[in-house]
């Protein structure tokens, strides 16, 4: 499929306020998706400027990590102005993270709310599906120069439609997976349609993203109950690891846990990994703190 083919099989699936929302720039390769369109922002593209690649030679993910991005994949960023304060730019996070999560149900058909299949949020910004990542989430903002206001934020998606021929590599094997198998029949339309899907739920957030996600975001919760490695700086084996249980996610999208030794905290930053056996050993039962 050539670039503007893609590109119109996307707005082929879009209704008609979306197709006036977006602009939509696909091609085969970028450096990363977040990087150019950043670039673009500060050069005046317009809100709902949205580029697109087959596949990335330096991916970007959160914490300052790289994000393999080989052919069989799409590779998404979004610009967005929304008026919203510093505060609340997490909510571009999450708010994606729901509209992918509900995205890949749609088209993949997962409806089972209780099945492993069904898309859930890893907190903050992973989807995972069958216990494996399959999609992340890179909001990256940029403030006016008092701090005061947010100027506009890149969101960047990148989702593993196929598994690379040559396998994933060995630092995420064990925890990544792809959507579709090579020979799935939905497959040759599943990233145009994918793409359609998260366009059409990120469209109001284009404007003004509010909290009304935060139901489905704690349904779709992936730790909620199970025992993790909380790393409050987000570099793995630092001497802050500590084991706790996750209790559930507050009004504010932060991880309710509890240590070891019975401490309760809000995560609202880091990186937590799931322990192996993965279930809550600490007693504790699933609650929302308001
Ligand atoms: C993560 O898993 O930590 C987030 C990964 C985000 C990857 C997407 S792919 C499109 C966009 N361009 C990038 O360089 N990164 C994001």
């Amino acid at each position: 499929m050539t670039d503007q083919m893609m590109a119109d099989r996307i707005t082929s699936h879009l209704d008609e306020e979306s197709r006036k929302s977006y602009r939509i720039c696909v091609m085969d390769e970028m450096t990363s998706t977040n990087t150019v369109l950043k670039q673009m922002a500060s050069d005046g593209a317009p809100t709902g400027t949205v580029l697109i690649a087959c596949r990335q030679t330096g991916g970007r993910g959160r914490l300052g990590r790289a994000f393999h991005s080989p052919d069989g994949g799409l590779y998404m960023s979004i610009l967005v102005r929304p008026e919203i304060a510093p505060a609340d730019a997490l909510l571009l996070t999450t708010s994606t993270a729901v509209a992918c999560a509900e995205a890949i149900d749609t088209v993949c058909g997962y409806r089972d709310m209780d099945s492993l299949k069904r898309a859930k949020i890893k907190w903050v910004n992973d989807i995972y599906v069958n216990e494996k990542k399959v999609c992340g989430i890179l909001a990256e903002s940029v403030f006016s120069v008092d701090g005061s206001r947010l100027s506009h934020a890149v969101i960047g998606i990148g989702i593993n439609l196929i598994k690379p021929t040559e396998g994933f590599p060995s630092s995420i094997a064990a925890t990544a997976d792809a959507l579709f198998s090579a020979h799935d029949a939905v497959f040759d339309d599943a990233g145009p349609l994918l793409a359609a899907q998260i366009l059409f739920r990120m469209r109001r957030h284009l404007l003004c993203p509010c909290r009304d996600h935060i139901e489905e975001y704690r349904a779709r919760s992936f730790l909620t109950g199970r025992r993790v490695a909380v790393h409050p700086r987000g570099s793995l084996g630092d001497a802050g690891e500590r084991i706790a249980s996750v209790l559930g996610i507050d009004d504010a999208f932060g991880l309710i846990v509890r240590y070891e030794n019975g401490d309760e905290a809000i995560v609202r930053s880091g990186e937590v990994i799931l322990q192996e056996d993965g279930t809550a050993q600490l007693g504790a039962s699933p609650v929302h703190i308001k």
